[in-house]
């Protein structure tokens, strides 16, 4: 028989929560709003509305974050990976790896660089790009004029960064990060961002440092890399109306930058609020006997457990952009999960390579096995800094009840 969660019952009548959201951005709202609409006042009185100084100030202050020598403000998530591989050297012929398990940017940025995404499965622990994997496509079947890897730090933990750099170094070709769901994520201390060439950042509302509508940046390693990111954002244009490489309209609204700039003062704190909520789903959902109570960098072999949690690196630093469980008969859980009003996503359920649009590449359902099984098997239950201990308790004795 399953413990129950005691302590969950004595929650005070009035402080069980009726419904539990994926995320609820209002909560974060509430306490920044007059900082916010100063901030957003600001640029109105300035009648400056894209790029110029709060664009200036932000990149400055998101290179110190992550430890880059230099970040680009740009559209979104989207043209910061576009703009970090191009930087990086991609042009259209080569071929770049990346995993099969990600948001479909991660491998369509790669197609608009002119490159082929060369898709390798992921580590079944952290379901991060398998180094492994990747150092022995190099070996046996290196992929022609394979120019880059693009490792993406899933959830918000980094991918195994001390083997990317072994291989980047040994085979001579540049890592770039996405680190999308990452801000302020480390690897041995240092900050994603800062781990490869280029990397890419996305300030889409949803993410541990969001915008209010589309946004992204790209921090590097390379001043000269930066500088050609500046041009290539706007329009290959190193000065107004005279353009040396066709680049696009990627830049950044200045009322992005100024609310970013609000809420980045505050990242630290989210992100930590971020772990400690993640220890306290680990503790209940281990209290409640629905994971193994071994604590092991690679559980995907818990014995019996209807959920399992996924591998935290002791190198990294994790911000919980998602707290994601690996669950049996996860669509009925969901389900379940949503009849009594909680929230949950299933990040992602599909593979890369198994998308329409990349049949071109002839890949077929089995090619990525431990991808295809996560597909099947994630559930992101509700993860944000606002959360509040008694919805944690409220989703995990929900998650009880199903498997009851
Ligand atoms: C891993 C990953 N890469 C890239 C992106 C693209 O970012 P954006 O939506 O800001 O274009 C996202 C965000 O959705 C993401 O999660």
């Amino acid at each position: 028989m399953k413990p129950s969660l005691p302590s969950l019952r004595n929650t005070a009548p009035g402080t069980v929560p009726l419904s539990v959201p994926l995320l609820d951005l209002r909560r974060q709202y509430e306490g920044i709003r007059e900082d916010v609409l100063a901030a957003i006042e600001r640029v109105c009185d300035s009648q400056s509305f894209i790029l110029g100084p709060e664009v200036e100030a932000l990149e400055h202050e998101i290179a110190t974050l992550t430890g880059a020598v230099a970040a680009v403000g740009c559209a979104s998530g989207t043209e910061a990976l576009w703009l970090a591989l191009v930087a990086a050297g991609v042009k259209p012929g080569d071929s770049v790896i990346t995993t099969a398990f990600s948001f479909f940017a991660s491998a369509s940025a790669i197609v608009r660089a002119g490159a082929t995404p060369v898709f390798v499965d992921v580590d079944p622990g952290t379901l991060n790009l398998d180094a492994a994997l990747v150092d022995r496509q190099i070996r046996t079947q290196r992929p022609a004029n394979l120019r880059a890897i693009l490792p993406v730090h899933l959830y918000g933990q980094c991918a195994d960064m001390d083997a990317f750099d072994r291989i980047a170094h040994e085979f001579g070709i540049a890592i770039v990060e996405d680190a999308a769901q990452a801000i302020g994520a480390e690897w041995r201390g240092r900050g994603a961002g800062s781990l490869g060439v280029t990397a890419a950042f996305s300030f889409y509302p949803t993410k541990n440092l969001s915008a209010y509508g589309d946004a992204g940046i790209v921090t590097t390693m390379r001043p000269e890399m930066a500088e050609r990111m500046r041009q290539l954002r706007n329009h290959g244009s190193p000065r107004r109306y005279y353009h040396h490489e066709f680049g696009w309209n990627g830049r950044m609204d200045a009322i992005q930058a100024a609310v970013l700039r609000v809420k980045l003062t505050h990242i630290a704190d989210w992100n930590r609020s971020r772990q400690n909520h993640a220890a306290t789903y680990d503790q209940l959902l281990a209290g409640a006997g629905l994971t193994s109570s071994r604590t092991s960098s690679h559980i995907s072999s818990q014995s019996g457990a209807p959920v399992r949690l996924l591998a935290r690196s002791p190198q990294a630093k994790h911000v919980f952009h998602q707290y994601v469980i690996r669950a049996q008969r996860r669509d009925d859980l969901r389900k379940f999960l949503a009849d009594r009003r909680i929230g949950s996503e299933i990040y992602y359920p599909l593979p890369l390579h198994l998308q329409p649009v990349f049949s071109y590449l002839g890949l077929k359902a089995g090619d990525m096995p431990v991808s295809e099984q996560a597909a099947q098997e994630v559930l992101a239950l509700p993860m944000f800094p606002e959360l509040t201990e008694a919805e944690i308790r409220c989703v995990v004795e929900s998650i009880a009840d199903f498997y009851s």
